[in-house]
């Protein structure tokens, strides 16, 4: 093997640069000629090819974003796009790819995968909900951003005695409201997982206040309800006064956390030396602190479970 490409594809989350530039470095270490496909999928279909040196990833390990922009391609869906895909790495003589991204990206990977090309993915989404790893790159910087995000929310509400409700991203998982909902102190986590009351959520700021607690932070991830939402009829079920917060795209920029960095640069190197091997197919992961590698299949549309040992301390430490 002579010749790979990488990409970044689906949502962007910090690290995926860090995680550009192990790919890049670790196969020209390796002797290897590299590309980079820019905007996903649907850079492959239009054969948007740059090639990669060592300098076109200097100065990118601490920078969010993705120097290789993403995209999301519905024409990469179809047979004939996936065609096209493939018809231009041969063009390029590329034999083998990396694919940074989320469920979806793996899905694409896999096609590839089907179609003889080589493949290994790397997890890349703020949202951690990819099966097998326990971290996707992304998260941990997200999870930084939201309890920054609370400690600022914390000096309002406790000043002016409010309760606020705090929406984050988490469009079918609530990973990032759980964890950064335990780390901030949050006194309600509301997460797509676990069903949840309204009632039963005033019910708890009811009895805080009783006891004298005069601010609540409650944490919504966005696939479990609209802040809005929520804020409106906690205020009318209370009669409290609550303010609402969306942090929306804030939680997908900002420069990595070195955890996010540490474990790109983990991956990314972990996915050119599969490669080299001559395995395809593959997911690489961190599981119990190890770099592990997975078979997409198997990751897929797997669900990963939430963690509800977790849910219960944070519940049971911010009475
Ligand atoms: P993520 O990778 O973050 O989950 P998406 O779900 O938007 O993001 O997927 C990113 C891209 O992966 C899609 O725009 C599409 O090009 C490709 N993709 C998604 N699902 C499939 C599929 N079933 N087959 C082939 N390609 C897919
Ligand atoms: O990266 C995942 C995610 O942040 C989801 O939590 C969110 O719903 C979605 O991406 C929004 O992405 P976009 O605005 O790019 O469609």
């Amino acid at each position: 093997m002579k010749k790979i490409a990488v990409l970044t594809s689906g949502g962007d989350s910090p690290g995926m640069n860090a995680a550009i530039r192990a790919v890049v470095r670790k196969a020209i270490y390796e002797g290897l000629e590299i590309y980079g496909v820019r905007r996903g999928y649907a850079g492959m279909i239009n054969g948007d090819f740059v090639p990669m040196s060592l300098g076109s990833v200097a100065d990118i390990v601490h920078r969010g974003g993705t120097i290789l922009h993403t995209a999301r391609s519905e024409e990469f869906k179809t047979p004939a796009g996936q065609e096209k895909a493939v018809v231009n790495l041969e063009k390029h003589r590329i034999e083998a790819l990396v694919v940074i991204g989320g469920d979806g990206s793996f899905r694409g990977a896999l096609a590839l995968h089907q179609r003889g090309i080589k493949v290994v993915g790397i997890p890349g989404s703020i949202d951690n909900d990819i099966a097998l790893t326990d971290y996707s790159i992304g998260f941990d910087t997200a999870v930084n951003t939201v309890v920054e995000a609370l400690n600022k929310i914390r000096d309002t509400a406790t000043s002016h005695e409010r309760i606020f409700v705090i929406e984050v991203m988490g469009r079918n998982s609530g990973f990032i409201a759980l964890t950064a909902g335990l780390a901030g102190g949050a006194e309600s986590i509301l997460i797509p997982e676990i069903s949840f009351s309204l009632d039963g959520v005033c019910e708890r700021l009811k009895r805080a206040h009783e006891r004298g607690k005069i601010h609540s932070l409650i944490l919504v991830a966005e696939g479990a309800g609209r802040g809005f939402e929520v804020g409106e009829a906690i205020q009318e079920k209370t009669g409290q006064e609550t303010r609402v917060t969306v942090l929306g795209h804030i939680q997908r920029g900002g420069s990595p956390t070195a955890l996010d960095r540490n474990l790109a640069s983990q991956l990314g190197a972990r996915a050119v030396d599969l490669l080299l091997g001559g395995e395809s197919g593959l997911m690489v992961g961190m599981t119990a602190g190890k770099v592990s590698q997975y078979r997409l299949e198997e990751v897929i549309g797997r669900k990963k479970e939430i963690d509800r040992e977790l849910y219960e301390l944070a519940l049971a430490l911010s009475i």
